[in-house]
């Protein structure tokens, strides 16, 4: 063919990228692994070929890792840990240093590696991953030499399992290892069992950087390996895969107090506006879900485009899917290449089989005749409720519907009940930022999409998952606070016989939708205290749970204001309490049976106070992100947070728990003090006088063991945090698996209501969403 041809018909010629390098590695290693444990690598066992998916090749054999194995890796961490982390971070930042460097140096054989092993085009693992990679490990290096000074009252966690899987195999290692190592934990990691390679080779590297031993441990295995790391003596499990394993990890680690964060499925919306570029749209679109042959968490799979604009934009997406090259991962003009598996290709084709709704077209470009490949595949015309448009297929195929307004391009936009990624194309930059808060996700891109940097924390909420990795936040996750939280004392409600104190029958109220309201059950209980009867409570049933829920569900707008009037309403509840100092004092020390509640009082006070000049103040960051823009981290509500107050100091524990959460523009359904829960209904006659607008604090009143299911499992209910004396810690995280929720239960760090920790509830009580925004030249 003569250049001119070629010009003319824009056809290509194959540049295949040599495998040679890579295929040398492994024969160097004899085509067999162990694990790599302590420092060095295990004998090989009974255990599964790792084949190339683009031609069915077998690259590897590959030894699953048996309990001792596992017990052997986490001992090595545990035993490596104490010395890692008092090394201090600029010691530990020498050695990720050193691994960025010597990760740059080997990256094309990394990339090599990863395209033979996962099936993806070299472009990208050549141009995305491995680049990525180096970057994240360079960034933590920066994090660990300023742990110190930066993060003076946190330390390591421990010891991290971390679950990885096949779609982005050696970038979703460094996202796990990077932080942890940086803040001194040590780390015991299981790759996907489809692509473990990498991770192999990852491993020969942490030899190289001479990282001492036991620090990083890899054993590679399936599911049931994974199973046996959830279980095993760790302080923390990191887990990125399906929803539906990351729900069985919650269940499987509840009560346990082991740290956890999930990071898990999307379906994520990828709106067009009429006034969209639309070329630079599909050419997003391109990257959204096509990069990766749709194996993306974040892929922007579900297509939303304006009316208007809808048949001109699928006319132009067909024909630029005809021009998508499929074929060799290693040929560098390759667009679109292996789907990882056969068992992921038969899930996708099943999933696409199954359906027959919409309208379905394939990309015109050959496909190779051997191997794993799939057609890059759109199916239009869809509606919200149709299969497709709600589940994940993590394949190369995009669905799409379409819009009349952006209140409606929301609303289809947040109807899943997934959470991770969203993106807006629009020209007007009014619109944009209009949207990009209403969108329910972790990380929304403006004009992009698919972009990514370790300085922004990416994550998901509702059934995304939970936790951040990368940035500031990121690191919360590879951290706790420093010392030991003081276990909570259990406290027990005075018992008593005789008069009441007062002759009238006093049966207060719970306190829901800015109203009194009385028990579901009927029932009610006495609190008695020093002087005698004090009253009764009502005693709250799951019912009660639900209509608390309701109210706090409805009073959506108080998310909406602004920190300055969240502000002042605060102060005012802090203003109105101390009018009444006097007569709160004495109550809580009726109950009590202690002298300590004026001190208690001004705690309560001081603590609102301190909520209130928060409120303005918790600010979000703007990340510098290495691409023309920025990354705003945006400090967003978590929502609903259900609260079990601590039984202890029943208006300090009520106050330290509203507070923050309220501060933040979150709605609260609190269970009061069980003990003494009498505070707790007087303090809502001071929410009544400051302005408090219905529904944003509701009080529940009864047994926290009754209660904390029902909060726990409820679906409008974000989070639940307990402070209760009784460890519900088993049940509440157990029932949060439902809906995925966040959980802040009563292990160590819970005790921290004790002393003013406003910061860290402040950070339970946001969520952090990364809007990327063109910015600059
Ligand atoms: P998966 O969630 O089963 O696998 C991910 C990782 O978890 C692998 O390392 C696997 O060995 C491990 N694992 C599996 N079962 C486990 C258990 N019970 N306990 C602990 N670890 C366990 O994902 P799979 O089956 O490979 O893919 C199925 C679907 O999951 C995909 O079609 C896709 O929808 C979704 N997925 C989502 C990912 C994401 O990044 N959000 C990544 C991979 C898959």
């Amino acid at each position: 063919m003569t250049v001119k041809e070629i010009f003319e018909t824009m056809d290509y010629g194959p540049a295949p990228e040599s495998s040679a390098e890579a295929l040398a590695w492994l024969v160097d290693q004899g085509d067999k692994f162990g694990h790599y444990i302590d420092g060095t690598f295990t004998k090989p066992g009974k255990g599964f070929d790792s084949r190339n998916p683009a031609t069915g090749e077998v690259l590897a054999k590959l030894t699953q890792a048996k309990q001792a194995d596992v017990d052997a890796a986490v001992s090595a961490a545990r035993k490596a840990q104490p010395k890692w982390e008092k090394m201090g971070g600029a010691g530990r930042a020498r050695y990720l240093y050193a691994i960025a460097r010597l990760l740059q140096k080997h990256s094309r054989l990394f990339a090599v590696l990863e395209s033979l092993d996962n099936g993806k085009p070299i472009r990208e693992s050549r141009d995305i991953d491995i680049p990525l990679v180096q970057r994240h490990f360079y960034y933590h290096a920066g994090m660990a030499q300023l742990m110190e000074s930066e993060l003076p009252n946190a330390e390591a966690l421990g010891v991290c399992g971390q679950i990885v899987p096949w779609n982005f195999p050696l970038l979703m290692l460094a996202w796990k290892i990077a932080p942890a190592l940086a803040m001194g934990n040590t780390v015991v990691l299981k790759p996907a069992e489809y692509t473990s390679l990498t991770a192999l080779l990852f491993a020969d590297i942490c030899s190289q950087a001479g990282l001492p031993k036991g620090v990083v441990n890899i054993v590679t295995g399936d599911g049931a390996v994974g199973e046996m790391i959830v279980a095993s003596d760790v302080d923390k499990i990191a887990f990125t895969g399906s929803t539906a394993v990351g729900r069985r990890i919650r269940e499987a680690t509840a009560g346990s107090g082991k740290a956890l964060t999930l990071e898990l499925g999307g379906k994520s919306a990828y709106i067009v506006f009429d006034d969209a570029d639309i070329d630079s749209a599909i050419e997003g679109l391109v990257d959204a879900i096509w990069f990766n042959q749709g194996q993306v968490c974040c892929a922007g799979s579900r297509l939303l485009v304006q009316e208007g604009i809808a048949d001109r934009f699928h006319e132009k997406l067909r024909a630029r899917m005809d021009t998508l090259r499929i074929g060799d991962p290693l040929d560098k003009c390759i667009d679109v290449g292996a789907v990882v598996d056969p068992v992921q290709l038969q899930t996708i084709k099943s999933m696409v089989d199954s359906n027959t709704a919409g309208h379905v077209y394939q990309a015109a470009g050959a496909l190779p005749e051997n191997g794993c490949f799939y057609p890059p595949t759109l199916i239009s015309g869809l509606e919200t409720s149709d299969q497709l448009m709600q589940e994940e297929i993590f394949g190369p195929v995009l669905v799409s519907s379409t819009f009349r307004t952006p209140e409606e391009a929301v609303e289809l936009a947040n109807n899943t009940r997934y959470g991770l990624a969203a993106t807006v194309w629009t020209e007007n930059v009014n619109l944009a930022l209009d949207i990009a808060p209403k969108l329910v996700a972790g990380v929304v891109w403006v004009n992009a999409t698919n972009l990514f940097d370790a300085a922004a924390g990416f994550g998901g909420v509702r059934e995304s998952g939970f936790g951040r990795e990368g940035g500031w936040e990121g690191l919360t996750a590879y951290t706790k606070p420093k010392g030991k939280g003081k276990p909570l004392a259990k406290a027990e409600a005075a018992m008593g016989e005789g008069a009441p104190v007062d002759p009238i029958d006093r049966t207060a109220k719970m306190y829901v939708g800015g109203k009194q309201a009385r028990p579901d059950s009927g029932y009610s209980k006495p609190v008695w205290g020093k002087p005698g009867l004090l009253g009764h409570v009502g005693l709250a049933n799951r019912k009660d749970v639900r209509n608390a829920v309701e109210a706090a569900a409805g009073a959506k707008g108080w998310s909406k204001t602004t920190g300055h009037l969240r502000a002042q309403i605060l102060y005012y509840i802090g203003e109105n309490l101390s009018a009444r100092a006097g007569e709160f004092a004495a109550r809580l020390d009726a109950m009590t049976g202690r002298k300590d509640g004026a001190k208690e009082v001004e705690a309560s006070i001081q603590r609102l106070f301190t909520a209130a000049a928060w409120a303005d103040k918790y600010d979000g960051q703007v990340h510098g992100v290495p691409i023309r823009g920025v990354a705003i981290a945006m400090k967003e509500p978590v929502g609903v947070i259900g609260a079990l107050c601590a039984d202890e100091a029943p208006l300090l524990g009520l106050v330290s728990a509203m507070a923050p959460a309220i501060a933040m523009g979150n709605r609260v359904v609190l269970a009061a003090s069980e003990p003494y829960p009498l505070a707790a209904t007087d303090f809502y006659q001071i929410l009544e006088t400051s302005d408090v607008p219905a529904g944003v604090v509701n009080i529940l009143t009864g047994s926290h063991t009754e209660l904390a299911k029902p909060l726990a499992s409820h679906l409008n209910v974000d989070a639940v945090w307990s402070f209760s004396s009784t460890d519900l810690s088993a049940e509440i995280e157990r029932a949060s698996a439902g809906n995925l929720k966040r959980s802040w239960v009563n292990n160590a760090m819970a005790t921290e209501w004790h002393e003013d920790q406003t910061r860290r509830f402040l950070q339970a009580a946001t969520e952090v969403k990364n809007i990327w925004v063109p910015y600059g030249e």
